[in-house]
């Protein structure tokens, strides 16, 4: 029987189990590193949001649009002519086909009805990909919200698509020139106008930043992980033995492998934007190459210069090109329960042509790394089977010439 999302997110966090938790930490990781300003706004969202993971009203509602906006539950898709090139067996979780193509419209759609219930008159955003943004506008247009979206400038050009998709929706996108003109100027420039804005809503778009977005961004995203046990026992009846995401901040990785961090049998790989590789140090790969330090609200991994300051980052993929991670996945490293690696833009760009002409599935370029990852890895191992989280499908990337 299908169970609800209801049921589903009545289970608690791995992390809430251990003797020495502490609320928004994973582990050293995480916390809430903000001004004073900022810290009353947040301390208020997670309080709001621990007493709205128990209201039956609030969970109704993220439900009924889980189901019949999103179009939840995602297939869990047996890929056989990627497993027989692969030589083994290889599932894709589908989150390309929810509504606005990629996962972030499971966290915009939670934090829209979380920014409801607080009487939020204005949404802001950052985006990188622009899939964030797009999710955010769409939400937003859906509760009849005004909303602003943040951008790098590099961003927005290489994602134009996405610009105007946030532009039909009614969003107003404002785009700096600042910094890298990426994600983290974005963010910098959110949380700004965030902090002279009290009204505004900020709806963070990964399971990065202070105390609670990564936990919030988690919970809204680990029905992407239950459904895909409960998918999986149904396909083979018994649990993968790998699976494999995408990590920018990390909320589709987190979303995953959420629902299998207590199964010792279930290895957990995670593939991060290797730009054009360790050699040349252009790269994302935050975890492979970075070192902890507290930035954007946050403690966790980041790579920096020698003056250890945040370092400019590079990755073909728009949506992985980011200093900063999300502070569970930097305890997960630590611990060893997942394993991160390194994927260069051609790497990269080779799966992306490879299960475009092997199941007529064109993946967005930030998924691409992930399904490189799984093809390597489950090279010849006919008795193993895996899971790839698709997390976005590949259309915004059309203009960008990859084939
Ligand atoms: C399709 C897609 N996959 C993955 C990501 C990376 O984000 P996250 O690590 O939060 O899942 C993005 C970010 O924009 C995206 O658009």
């Amino acid at each position: 029987m299908e169970r609800t999302i209801h049921e589903q997110q009545d289970k608690q966090s791995t992390y809430n189990k251990q003797k020495d938790y502490k609320p928004g930490y994973f582990g050293p990781y995480g916390g809430m590193h903000v001004p004073g300003v900022l810290k009353e706004k947040l301390e208020h969202l997670a309080e709001v949001f621990e007493q709205l993971k128990s209201d039956e009203n609030f969970l109704r509602d993220v439900q009924y649009y889980f189901r019949h906006y999103i179009g939840r539950p995602s297939p869990l898709y047996y890929a056989g002519r990627l497993s027989r090139e692969v030589n083994s067996t290889i599932y894709l979780k589908r989150e390309d086909l929810n509504h606005t193509g990629a996962h972030k419209i499971n966290n915009t759609v939670g934090q829209i009805l979380v920014a409801r219930y607080m009487g939020a008159r204005e949404i802001i955003a950052e985006t990188g990909a622009g899939q964030h943004g797009v999710a955010t506008a769409t939400a937003a247009a859906l509760m009849g919200m005004k909303c602003k979206i943040f951008m790098g400038q590099k961003d927005a050009e290489r994602q134009e698509m996405n610009v105007y998709r946030m532009k039909v929706l009614g969003a107003e996108v404002v785009t700096t020139a600042r910094g890298t003109a990426t994600l983290k100027d974005a963010i910098n420039e959110a949380l700004e106008y965030y902090v002279n804005h009290p009204d505004a809503f900020y709806l963070l778009g990964s399971a990065v930043g202070p105390h609670p977005y990564p936990s919030i961004v988690r919970y809204f995203q680990q029905v992407i992980g239950d459904e895909a046990r409960r998918q999986i026992l149904e396909a083979q009846g018994h649990l993968p033995d790998a699976l494999f995401a995408c990590v920018g901040g990390g909320s589709n990785a987190i979303g995953l492998f959420s629902a299998f961090l207590e199964d010792s049998g279930v290895s957990i790989y995670a593939a991060e934007g290797g730009g054009e590789g360790q050699v040349l140090k252009r790269t994302a790969s935050t975890l492979v190459m970075g070192s902890p330090l507290v930035f954007q609200g946050t403690y966790s991994y980041c790579l920096v210069d020698p003056d250890q300051q945040p370092l400019d980052t590079y990755s073909t993929a728009a949506g992985l090109d980011y200093p900063g991670v999300g502070p569970e996945h930097a305890y997960l490293k630590d611990t060893g329960r997942a394993r991160y690696f390194c994927v260069t833009d051609q790497e990269a760009i080779e799966a992306f042509r490879r299960l475009s002409s092997l199941e007529g599935i064109i993946p967005a370029i930030e998924s691409a790394h992930a399904i490189f990852l799984a093809m390597k890895t489950m090279k010849n191992q006919p008795q193993a089977s895996s899971i790839i989280n698709l997390s976005g499908r590949g259309d915004k990337d059309m203009g960008r010439k990859l084939v």
